[in-house]
C-alpha cells in the first residue's frame, strides 16, 4: 500500500484522536488499563509510519482536560504509562531523528511527568525529521482561553494593538504556534467526533475515520490507507472545483 502513496502530496501535518482503549479491552474481559498499556504499539506504529514515508508534523491526542475526570486510578495509571514510554521510546525517538514537543497544560500534569517530558523535549530538540507532538491536558476550548487571555492582557499592557490582530497573530498565540494547519484527522474507535481537540488548527481538516478498529489495533498500514484516502479527495477551500482543476494544470 506505501507504494501507492504519491510523496509530492503527502499531508503536512497529521492529527490522531486515539481512542478505544478501554472499549478494545473490555472486550476481551480485560481491565481498561490493560488497553492503554498496548495502546504503545500502535503509538510506535503511527509514528515510525509517519517518518518512513516523510510525514513532518504529527499530533497525537493522548489526554485530554475533560479526561481528569475519568476515575483517579485511570488517571494516575495513565501518567505512569506516559513516563515509562517516554522514556522506554527515547533511544528509538533519537535513532529516527524525531523532534517531540508538547502542547497543552503541561503545568497540570504530576511533576514527574513534566521532568521526563522536558527531558525528552530537550534531548531530541536538535533533531531534524519528524515533529511528533503529544497533546496532553489539552482541549481545544482550553487552547483558544488561554490565548485569547494572554492576547487581552497584551492589549491591556498596550503591548499589542487590536487592529493588527490577523489570523496569524492568532495562531501565534494557540498552543500549536507556527506549526501548520492540520490537512489530515484520524479517528479510531467508531465514533465521528471531535471531542474538544484542535478546533480552529481543524477548521480545513480533512477527516478520516476508522469504523471498526480500536487504537490498540492500530498499524503503520491504517496510516497508509489514510493518506491515500486523502489524496483522493479534492480540497476546494471554497472554491470550485474547475478553478482547483486549473491551478493545478498550471
Ligand atoms: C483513548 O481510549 C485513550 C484516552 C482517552 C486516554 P479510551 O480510554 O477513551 O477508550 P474507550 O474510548 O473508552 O474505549
Ligand atoms: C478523546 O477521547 C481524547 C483522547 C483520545 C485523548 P475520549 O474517549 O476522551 O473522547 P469521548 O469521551 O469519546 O468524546
Ligand atoms: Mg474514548
Amino acid at each position: 500500500m506505501k507504494e501507492l502513496i504519491e510523496l509530492s502530496n503527502l499531508p503536512k501535518h497529521i492529527a490522531v484522536i486515539m481512542d478505544g482503549n478501554g472499549r478494545w479491552a473490555q472486550n476481551q474481559g480485560a481491565a481498561r488499563i490493560f488497553g492503554h498499556r498496548n495502546a504503545i504499539k500502535a503509538v510506535r506504529e503511527v509514528t515510525e509510519g509517519s517518518v518512513e514515508i516523510g510525514v513532518s508534523y504529527l499530533t497525537l491526542y493522548a489526554f485530554s482536560t475533560e479526561n481528569w475526570g475519568r476515575p483517579e486510578y485511570e488517571v494516575r495509571a495513565l501518567m505512569e504509562l506516559l513516563v515509562q514510554s517516554i522514556g522506554n521510546e527515547l533511544p528509538t525517538m533519537m535513532k529516527n531523528n524525531v523532534k517531540l514537543s508538547t502542547i497543552g497544560d503541561i503545568a497540570s500534569l504530576p511533576a514527574g511527568c513534566q521532568k521526563t517530558l522536558k527531558q525528552a523535549c530537550e534531548t531530541t530538540e536538535n533533531n531534524t525529521g519528524l515533529n511528533l507532538i503529544l497533546a496532553l491536558g489539552y482541549s481545544g476550548k482550553w487552547d483558544i482561553l488561554q490565548a485569547t487571555k494572554r492576547m487581552a492582557q497584551e492589549a491591556k499592557d498596550g503591548l499589542l494593538n487590536p487592529a493588527d490582530i490577523t489570523e496569524h497573530t492568532i495562531n501565534s498565540y494557540l498552543a500549536t504556534e507556527e506549526r501548520p494547519p492540520v490537512d489530515l484527522m484520524l479517528r479510531t474507535g467508531g465514533d465521528h467526533r471531535i471531542s474538544n481537540f484542535l478546533l480552529w488548527q481543524l477548521a480545513y481538516s480533512e477527516l478520516y475515520f476508522y469504523e471498526d478498529l480500536y487504537w490498540p489495533d492500530f498499524r503503520r498500514e491504517h496510516l497508509f490507507e489514510a493518506i491515500l484516502s486523502y489524496q483522493k479527495r479534492e480540497r476546494r477551500f471554497g472554491k470550485t472545483g474547475d478553478q482547483i482543476k486549473e491551478n493545478s494544470a498550471k
